[in-house]
């Protein structure tokens, strides 16, 4: 049988050698471009979610990728859509930085016949046809089990709840839903007070100037019962500021809550000193690029896809699940 087939390799080859025939080449498949405008690397989440797309859509797969990273200004962003548009992309990707602003270069890019995914964050549009599809979080839902969490840490509280609440990047759609929960929260329960509310930009070190300022400009020490922070950057400098000044965090102090659940911030977790960590999952790559399949084959992916979320605090924490964490 092997002798067989040797043979008529040998007869296949002799053939596509014969005087006037060429070799048949085999043309590669085209690769897929997509534009991706990412809206900065402000927080570990951030560059979680950047190498994840970034790993989904390789040449491997089928795909060519044009990385755009607006570094936090959302005229960045349109310039790069734009520039997208000329590129003739075969589909946009978009981490919108705020929420408004977007209707025109969306529709730009749907008067070029090329579908836009939304990715992590949402906007605010009166016309949804204007994106194919949104994958992301659900920041509502993160906030409101934060403080379902505040509600049971405080029930049997004796007195006023003071909270200081340190905010993502103001205008955000993670801002918004997260900051929200809390607020209706507060207006639920008459001892619960915010102290005040600091634009902490989702960034270490703006959290950090902005809680220090606030301790130095208070009268006296203020009694802060809880610090919520809207993601694990803003709480390890909030968290920096008020152990510089005296504080302890932890259950025998301020109870922090965070949102993302990064290594670093469960780390900080299982050693007590972030009592919940509301988990944000970046690894949207691989649900991004099975929607971009969908709509590559004339499907109608749904309009929104959720990442699955956890929370996380001191007690369901061992060094071993830290350890496998991939961001
Ligand atoms: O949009 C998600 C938020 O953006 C993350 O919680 C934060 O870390 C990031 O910067």
């Amino acid at each position: 049988m092997k002798k067989l087939l040797g043979v008529f390799a040998l007869l296949c080859l002799l053939a596509s050698c014969a005087p006037g025939r060429q070799p048949v080449e085999e043309e590669p498949p085209a690769l897929t471009v997509i534009g991706v405008s990412q809206l900065g690397s402000e927080s570990g989440f951030r560059v979680a979610n950047s190498e994840s797309i970034r790993s989904a859509f390789s040449e491997e797969a089928g795909y060519r990728l044009l990385f755009d990273d607006a570094r936090q200004k959302q005229e960045n962003q349109i310039a790069a859509i734009r520039k997208f548009i000329q590129q003739q992309v075969d589909c946009i990707v978009l981490m919108p930085l705020c929420v408004t602003g977007w209707d025109s270069v969306l529709q730009e890019a749907r008067e070029a016949g090329i579908p836009v995914i939304l990715v992590d964050r949402t906007i605010e549009t009166e016309d949804e046809s204007l994106y194919a599809a949104h994958v992301g979080s659900d920041f509502q839902w993160e906030g409101e089990q934060a403080a379902a969490w505040l509600e049971d840490a405080f029930q049997d509280a004796p007195g006023p709840v003071n909270i200081l609440h340190i905010q993502g990047m103001l205008g955000s759609s993670a801002q918004l839903e997260r900051s929200a929960a809390l607020e209706e929260a507060v207006d639920r329960h008459e001892s619960w007070t915010i102290l005040a509310q600091l634009d902490g930009d989702f960034t270490q070190a703006k959290a950090y100037e902005e809680t220090a300022n606030w301790l130095d400009s208070q009268p006296g020490r203020p009694h802060i019962h809880a610090l919520y922070c809207e993601n694990d950057s803003s709480a390890f400098g909030a968290i920096q500021a008020l152990e510089e000044r005296g504080y302890t965090c932890g259950e025998e102090g301020v109870r922090v809550i965070s949102f993302d659940a990064t290594r670093q911030g469960l780390a900080c977790c299982m050693e007590g000193r972030i009592s919940l960590e509301v988990e944000c999952n970046p690894l949207m790559g691989p649900l991004v690029e099975e929607v971009i399949r969908t709509l590559k084959e004339g499907g109608t992916p749904d309009k929104h896809y959720y990442t699955r979320e956890r929370l996380f605090t001191p007690g369901t924490l061992s060094q071993d699940l830290i350890d496998r964490r991939p961001y």
